[in-house]
């Protein structure tokens, strides 16, 4: 089969494979479409090499939708023929490939109102979000949640899932996404490029900021959190940053996403429920993912990037 793969850091190259055999609890997926996230230019590069759970080659893509065609022993939640949905565990070979093995728990049946496209622009983000927001957060309806980035892959989910749990929603993003954000359900939008997020609401604090940014963003969202509140970062918190929160009687956590298939179910059925949608900005052939990392690197995506097989 084919698969896009790193053969050392830098290395991104379309190669001819074996296909893998699943193993006792995963099955096999015919992939037939893959979300393109950031950590997958960030692990080709070698900035995310910590993630790497194998020897090199590694094939990249922790996103995916398409038909299950092999079971391993002892599953019996799936069957063959299965249209499903999954964000395989990153630093393990992914879904940038024609098949892709996955663990019956990180898997869940594809949203069946929408196409194989969409469905795989769903999992990495929507688990993130979920994560960040509930486990994290413990975001509860009628709390304020500033939501950095609303207009990138986490954060247009974020936004979606934060107002179906009823909490009011706030977003930062440049002007041209306004409307987007306001299409996808936000209360308050503060463009970044015109205004200071931490000055429109040092008089109006919330309960939770979701940090998808990091840096000056995420210092400064101490400053607009309630005493009690969340800080929660995708992107990390340093050993300062935590201690600057303690001073100010706040928490601060850093959120890495989990394979998780029963939260996929719970996605899924908000998406058929038509309370979760997801953009899909632009698809790109298997051999093309190269220049959609490029694409993806300047940091100005509305919504998601999707593989195509
Ligand atoms: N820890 C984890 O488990 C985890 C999981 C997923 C992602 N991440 C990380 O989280 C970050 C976000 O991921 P993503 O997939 O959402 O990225 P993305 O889709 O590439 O984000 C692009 C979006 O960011 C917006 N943006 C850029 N600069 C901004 C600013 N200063 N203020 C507000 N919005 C800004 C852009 O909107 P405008 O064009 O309007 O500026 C664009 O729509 C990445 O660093 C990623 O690696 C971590």
């Amino acid at each position: 089969m084919k698969a896009l793969r790193i053969s050392d850091y830098g290395q991104i190259s379309t190669e001819s494979v074996n296909r893998p055999v699943p193993s006792k609890g995963e099955v096999l997926v015919k992939v037939a479409a893959a979300g393109i996230n950031p950590v997958d230019w960030k692990i080709a590069s070698g900035d995310l090499a910590v993630l790497v759970n194998q020897a090199l080659p590694l094939t990249l893509g922790w996103d995916l939708s398409g038909d299950v065609v092999e079971l391993g022993e002892e599953v019996s939640k799936f069957n063959i023929g299965d249209r499903v949905f999954a964000m395989p565990v990153i630093g393990y070979d992914g879904a940038f490939a024609e098949y892709c093995v996955v663990n019956v728990n990180n898997l869940a049946k594809a949203p069946s109102s929408v196409d194989n496209t969409v469905a795989a622009a769903y999992p990495l983000v929507s688990l993130t979000s979920w994560q960040a927001l509930f486990n994290a957060g413990q975001l509860e309806a009628g709390q304020r949640v500033l939501i950095h980035a609303g207009a990138g892959g986490v954060g247009h989910i974020a936004i979606q899932l934060a107002k179906a749990k009823g909490a009011e929603v706030i977003t930062t993003t440049s002007a041209a996404n306004a409307e987007f954000v306001s299409s996808l359900g936000a209360d308050q939008i503060i463009d970044y490029t015109e205004a200071d997020f931490e000055e429109v609401l040092a008089s109006a604090k919330v309960d939770v900021v979701f940090d998808t940014l990091g840096g000056d963003a995420q210092r400064k969202s101490l400053n607009i959190l309630k005493r009690g509140g969340k800080l929660v970062s995708i992107t990390g918190i340093s050993p300062e940053i935590e201690a600057e929160a303690k001073a100010l009687g706040v928490s601060a956590e850093f959120v890495f996403v989990q394979a998780n298939g029963e939260q996929l179910r719970q996605v899924a059925e908000l998406v058929d429920a038509g309370q979760l949608t997801v953009t899909v900005a632009q698809t790109f052939a298997l051999e093309d993912v190269p220049t959609a990392f490029e694409i993806s690197a300047q940091g100005r995506v509305r919504g998601k990037l999707v593989m195509k097989i």
